[in-house]
């Protein structure tokens, strides 16, 4: 079963859920149930669609044991319930079909049993021994990822750091198939839910404002699904009021994601760098978005510079975006000698497709498929997973080369140098 975002934690987990349709198998299942030391009350009237309704609010158990003969569409209902289901739950099923062909057609969705009605307590006993054997037994997937963090920073206001934000956590999810959590901290004005046409919920502000119920169980349900791989937290918090945290709840959905997702992914407003440093603390890729300006230079040096004392830990990743084909206020090569490294990924300047994106409301990264923007945001992936991939989480802010003893911060003088005299001498100014 596969719904992604659940925690799994199996420590967590009831032993057995049963849910059946009459009363012989009732009785049969609480008998063996109460055998086995499970709870009898555990077995439930109420076949598949309770089963779903059931798991959609609760934590799935070891083994779940499901009637299927009032189900209209047994193969289609299976997939209803891998989605509420989390990963680990031995399913068994029951029905009145003696048809070998829906046997293995529920074998396939991922059934370990099918018992034929009316069954008895051997029977059951033998299917519940094995779907143990089968819990208990370590499971040969795929090696287990090391959950990764990447938190995204504009340098300033609208150079397209939520637009990226978005995008990348699209990627990782449909492109990787990686169950990814997007966290929106601009929680006044964010646009992550917006970007993707959903509602944002009420997840995140409950969460700010209640920070000691945040469990597995809460990130499950507040956290509103953009498909089956990617969930996103978000609000638009009332702006007559301020925000009343200490960032702790920020701090513990993290904590949350790391256990329930492999990926996660914060569209951090850079204010809140300022308010909530700890954030960073366990981030292992940062992408710093930026524009190719004067200001954006500025601040990307601050912000490389802050990076470098407060998150060493942290890959860091620099996008130019917005870049228009002309002439930028200042050239990616006068950018990259100021900031003092180079620009690993540059995304081209699309209105037609900034718009299409606003108006399918689907990322960036979706929308510009096919296209030069499309292929940045593919550059942008491969630059994330490439960072993980080496292992190596030091710095890389540094990675273009240094005279020891240069200050990032004293450079800021310096970039002016690069800009057209016209500009040098307005900027002076900003300099005393
Ligand atoms: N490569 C691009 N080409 C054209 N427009 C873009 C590009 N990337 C983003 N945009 C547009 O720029 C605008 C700002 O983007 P976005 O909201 O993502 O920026 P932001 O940095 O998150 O802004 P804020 O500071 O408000 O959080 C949006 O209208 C978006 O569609
Ligand atoms: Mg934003």
């Amino acid at each position: 079963m596969n719904a992604p975002w659940k925690p799994g934690m199996n420590g967590q987990r009831d032993p057995f859920h049963a849910f059946v349709c009459d009363d012989h198998s009732y009785d049969v299942l609480r008998a063996v149930a109460s055998e086995l030391g499970w709870a009898p009350e555990k077995v439930n009237k109420g076949g598949m669609r309770n089963a779903v309704q059931s798991l959609s609010i609760t934590a799935s158990p070891q083994i779940l044991f499901v009637d299927m003969s009032e189900s209209g569409d047994p193969l289609n209902d299976i997939n209803s319930l891998a989605e509420v289901c989390e990963p680990g739950t031995v399913v068994i099923a029951a029905g009145q079909v003696n048809d070998v062909r829906l046997y293995r057609d529920l074998v396939a969705s991922g059934i370990q049993d099918y018992l034929l009605k009316p069954f008895g307590a051997d029977q059951l006993r033998d299917a519940l021994a094995q779907a143990q054997a089968v819990f208990m037994a370590p499971r040969d997937a795929a090696p287990e990822r090391p959950h990764m963090t990447t938190a995204v920073i504009g340098t300033r206001g609208g150079v397209g750091a939520s637009s990226l934000a978005t995008s990348l956590a699209w990627m990782l999810s449909d492109k990787h198939k990686r169950p990814t959590a997007l966290l929106d901290l601009d929680v006044h004005f964010g646009t992550n839910a917006l970007a993707m046409d959903l509602e944002p919920g009420r997840g995140l502000t409950d969460a700010i404002e209640n920070p000691s119920r945040i469990d597995g169980l809460f990130i499950e349900r507040a956290m509103v699904r953009a498909s089956d791989t990617l969930a996103i937290l978000s609000a638009e918090a009332p702006i007559n009021q301020p925000m009343m945290t200490d960032g702790g709840a920020f701090y513990q959905l993290l904590e949350e994601f790391r256990a329930a997702f492999e990926c996660s992914v914060i569209d951090l407003p850079r204010g809140m760098l300022i308010q909530h440093p700890h954030l960073m603390g366990d981030v292992n890729v940062t992408l710093v978005v930026t524009e190719l300006t004067l200001a954006s230079a500025r601040d990307t040096i601050r912000i490389l510079s802050w990076l470098k004392s407060n998150a060493p830990q942290s890959r860091v990743i620099v996008v130019a975006n917005r870049v228009h084909p002309g002439a930028p206020e200042i050239s990616r090569k006068d950018f990259e000698q100021s900031i003092e490294r180079k620009v690993d990924v540059l995304i081209p300047f699309d209105l037609r497709i900034a718009a299409q994106a606003a108006k399918l409301g689907k990322t960036l990264a979706e929308t510009a498929k096919g296209s030069k923007v499309g292929a940045a945001c593919t550059a942008m992936l491969d630059a994330v997973m490439g960072a993980i991939d080496d292992g190596d989480t030091a710095p890389a802010n540094g990675k273009a080369a240094r005279k020891k003893g240069d200050s990032l911060l004293g450079k800021i003088g310096d970039f002016r140098s690069m800009l057209p005299a016209r500009r040098k001498d307005k900027t002076t100014a900003l300099e005393d």
